[in-house]
């Protein structure tokens, strides 16, 4: 039985660690490789179309790398790792951010429409922590977080193909933590609302519900998601609201 953390059980800094985060071009993303970096981690920056932006980002995390990927395609997913694989030779943190979020009536979602949800939000999670999972397994230690959303607790009439995606998101955190065990962990933050001057409708309606009385920045989820990378093996399949506490409502 282990009763005390030996080195590999533990990520006390973040300083040198290869952390892989997905979507970090832009937005919440963004946010979370600026402040792993300064953290002092090697960070890996994943981005689907916006390559101008995931440039800059690179350059104000003081030079990282920058990997291209369609997360549809579970192909290219393999081979981002890889690139991964040869660049570093090792990963000990995956940040799974990047999804995608539309607004239908049920009534009127298409096939399309439910697959271009769920082919980012929950099988391209899925097989990122596939891919990470191997390794990490294989070194002994590793750190894996998947942001969810406010939406994956509480149901939204018009965002239900999106609610079910991030609810996925959720088991698959809990049942992931069982499997990659012990050494390997698997959490989740749960954004509630993080806006980047875009309306969002409602808001005002969603502020007033909010204990905190406010919307949330991508730097707060930065916070928790830096949180659950440098915590002990003893934190797995845990979700973290970070919402201001709009959940409880
Ligand atoms: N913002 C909020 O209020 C809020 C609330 C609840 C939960 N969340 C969750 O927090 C995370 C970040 O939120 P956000 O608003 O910053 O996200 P976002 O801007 O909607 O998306 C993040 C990135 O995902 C990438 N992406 C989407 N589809 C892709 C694909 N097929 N292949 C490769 N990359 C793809 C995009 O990268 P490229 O631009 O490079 O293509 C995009 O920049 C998401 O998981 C989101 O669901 C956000």
């Amino acid at each position: 039985m282990r009763t005390s953390n030996s080195p590999e059980k533990l990520l006390p800094s973040l300083n040198g660690k290869v952390i892989l985060v997905t979507g970090a071009a832009k937005r919440v993303g963004r946010a979370i490789a600026l402040r792993l970096a300064r953290e002092g981690a090697r960070v890996a920056i994943h981005y689907g179309s916006s390559g101008d932006e995931a440039k800059k980002t690179a350059e104000e995390c003081g030079g990282a790398e920058i990997f291209k990927a369609d997360l549809e395609k579970v192909s290219e997913i393999e081979a981002m790792f890889a690139a991964i694989d040869r660049r570093y030779g090792r990963l000990d943190g995956l940040v799974n951010n990047a999804a995608r979020f539309t607004k239908i009536d049920p009534l009127d979602v298409t096939e399309a429409d439910w697959d271009f949800i769920h082919d980012v939000n929950l099988k391209a999670t899925f097989f990122c922590c596939r891919e990470a999972g191997r390794r990490m397994k294989a070194q002994g230690h590793g750190r894996i977080v998947n942001i969810s959303s406010l939406g994956g607790l509480r149901p939204w009439a018009d965002h239900a193909h999106y609610c079910a995606s991030k609810a996925g998101v959720i088991m698959l955190t809990k049942a992931l933590a069982k499997s990659f065990g012990p050494g390997v962990t698997v959490n989740s933050v749960a954004p509630g609302v993080i806006p980047f001057g875009e309306t969002v409708e409602g808001l005002d309606g969603m502020i007033r519900s909010t204990p905190a009385g406010r919307v949330g920045t991508g730097d707060e989820i930065a916070d928790a998601v830096t949180f659950f990378l440098s915590a002990t093996d003893y934190i797995t399949g845990q979700i973290m609201a970070v919402d201001g506490g709009l959940s409880l409502k």
